[in-house]
């Protein structure tokens, strides 16, 4: 494969084949490799009017000793029951939904960056409904694409620290609405704080807890942790944040480290107090966060990146790249 796999961004670049399963008749069919990634969908389709439409982020790297790994697909199988229920969708079968995941990178082999480049293959599920209808109803009908694409760091640079900002005047979640479930018009709601803190200069937007406004909750595709000052790793507790995986094996990576690990409101004022600052997720990894602008305020976490977040970034991918023993068993070997 001729790819400049050093200079890979998160940008779209079709993998050789995708790979469809479909819902009908209460039963999911056993799934079609396909080289196309256009679809024929009716136009009442549910997904267009209605938005049943939920999706997964999960990545397979090409590890130090010449094999291929993915990372905890398990928990996207999870995950991605919890937002079909959520929606009421058809919930997938979670082994085969990781049997789905490994074929997709079979079949995607040259796609996968080479171990050192930084890269990973990218593997994106996506569900959504495609019962042609006028009325408000959820779907009788499903179709489940597993996608692949090689990407690189989400933020140009890698390790390298971002801007962000608080969004003031939009939430992307209500208090008990879809922000705990990967739904694709959380992003849809998403997009013009995104849009608001890019005109600020700021890489990513920062959302407060939509009931009061007075808590962390996280950003437009990642969650949020920091550091305290006393080296505790703190991240939000909140019902319409998304349950990172990432943060979920960073925390347990953090009680490795012997860090004490906090799960639990954070308010607004407390970002004066904090040592380093990140978001962290599948595609963002650990991106850490310079600046946080909040109104007029600003919160400054410097240009280095702190020693904590290095070294949990540096465990991270250490298990993800196989230079670190997988002492719990998140890799899933292709
Ligand atoms: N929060 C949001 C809103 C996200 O889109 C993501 C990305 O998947 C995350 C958090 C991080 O979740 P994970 O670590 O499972 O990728
Ligand atoms: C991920 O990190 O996998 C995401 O889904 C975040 C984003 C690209 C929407």
């Amino acid at each position: 494969m001729n790819m400049e796999w050093d200079k890979l961004g998160f940008k779209f670049i079709p993998a050789r084949a995708n790979i469809r399963y479909e819902f009908a008749n209460g039963k999911w069919d056993d799934g079609k490799v396909y080289l196309s990634y256009d679809i024929t969908l009716n136009v009442a389709s549910n997904c267009l009017h209605y938005g049943q439409e939920i999706f997964e982020g999960l990545k397979a790297f090409r590890r130090k000793d010449g094999s291929i790994g993915i990372f905890r697909p398990e928990e996207n199988a999870r995950r991605l029951n919890s937002s079909a229920r959520h929606l009421l969708m058809a919930e997938f079968p979670e082994d085969k939904f990781v049997e789905g995941v490994k074929q997709l990178v079979r079949e995607n082999i040259d796609y996968v960056p080479p171990y050192g480049s930084g890269g990973s293959l990218y593997i994106r599920p996506v569900m959504f409904g495609t019962t042609p209808q006028i009325g408000v109803s959820t779907a009788t009908e499903y179709t489940l694409v597993l996608i692949a694409v090689p990407v690189g760091a989400y933020y140009k640079g890698g390790l390298k620290p971002v801007d962000a900002c608080i969004s003031m005047d939009y939430d992307r979640a209500a208090p008990h609405g879809t922000g705990h479930i990967k739904a694709a018009g959380n992003y849809a709601a998403s997009l013009i704080s995104s849009k608001q803190a890019k005109e600020k200069g700021c890489a990513v937007a920062l959302f407060l807890d939509p009931a009061t406004h007075k808590y962390i909750d996280e950003f437009g595709t990642s969650n949020f942790l920091a550091i305290t000052k006393d080296g505790k790793y703190v991240t939000s507790d909140s019902t319409s944040t998304l349950p990172s995986i990432t943060n979920n094996s960073l925390m347990q990576i953090a009680r490795d480290m012997g860090m004490p690990v906090e799960r639990r409101k954070i308010p607004v004022e407390e970002l004066a107090d904090f040592a380093e600052v990140a978001a962290c997720g599948t595609a963002v990894v650990i991106t850490p966060v310079e600046h946080i602008y909040y109104g007029d305020k600003v919160f400054d976490y410097g240009k280095e990146v702190g020693p904590k977040l290095q070294e949990l970034y540096h465990r991270m991918t250490g298990i993800q790249y196989g230079e670190y023993p997988d002492e719990h068993n998140w890799i899933c070997l292709v």
